[in-house]
């Protein structure tokens, strides 16, 4: 089992988009496993894309993080790194499949609904840049033993 961060970023929060994009998760079969809805501050935000530091697209980015609220997600499953990539789409909206999230929602590189880590050394990254431990649930979910 893998775990992935998921965030629905501000765009999709402001425009209504949150429960949709769960619902995808969770009809996928992947298992929830943490969120919160958060602001994220300057700091965070800059942490969070430290790659990219440099480049022209950072401060925009940035600050686009940090205009609204964002639900932080953590979910779980078999592959579910690559999984949560596939259903999110290319990270260019306009390259992305139509019947991913991105690909379906999302028009601009800079507005993409969502993010996703990609990688597993990503994951555990960003996991914990806006987890802790505590708040990660153990649990077992009904309908789990249907995915495998
Ligand atoms: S790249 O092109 O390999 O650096 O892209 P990637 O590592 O997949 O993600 C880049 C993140 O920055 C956001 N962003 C942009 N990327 C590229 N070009 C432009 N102009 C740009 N503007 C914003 C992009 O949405 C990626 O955000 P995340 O949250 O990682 O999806």
């Amino acid at each position: 089992m893998e775990r992935t961060f998921i965030m629905l970023k501000p765009d999709a929060v402001q425009r209504g988009l949150v429960g949709e994009v769960i619902n995808r998760f969770e009809k996928k079969g992947l298992k929830l496993v943490g969120m919160k809805l958060i602001q994220v501050d300057r700091a965070l935000a800059e942490e969070h894309y430290a790659e990219h530091r440099g480049k022209g697209f950072f401060e925009p980015t940035v600050s686009y993080i940090m205009s609204s609220p964002v639900v932080a997600m953590v979910w779980e499953g078999k592959n579910g790194v690559a999984l949560a990539r596939e259903l999110m789409g290319a990270t260019n909206p306009a390259n992305a499949n139509p019947g991913s999230i991105r690909g379906m929602y999302g028009m601009d590189i800079s507005r993409n609904v969502i993010h996703g880590s990609d990688s597993v050394a990503s994951a555990e990254r960003e996991i914990a840049l806006y987890f802790r431990p505590e708040e990660l649930a153990d649990y077992v979910k009904a309908g789990e033993e249907w995915l495998s």
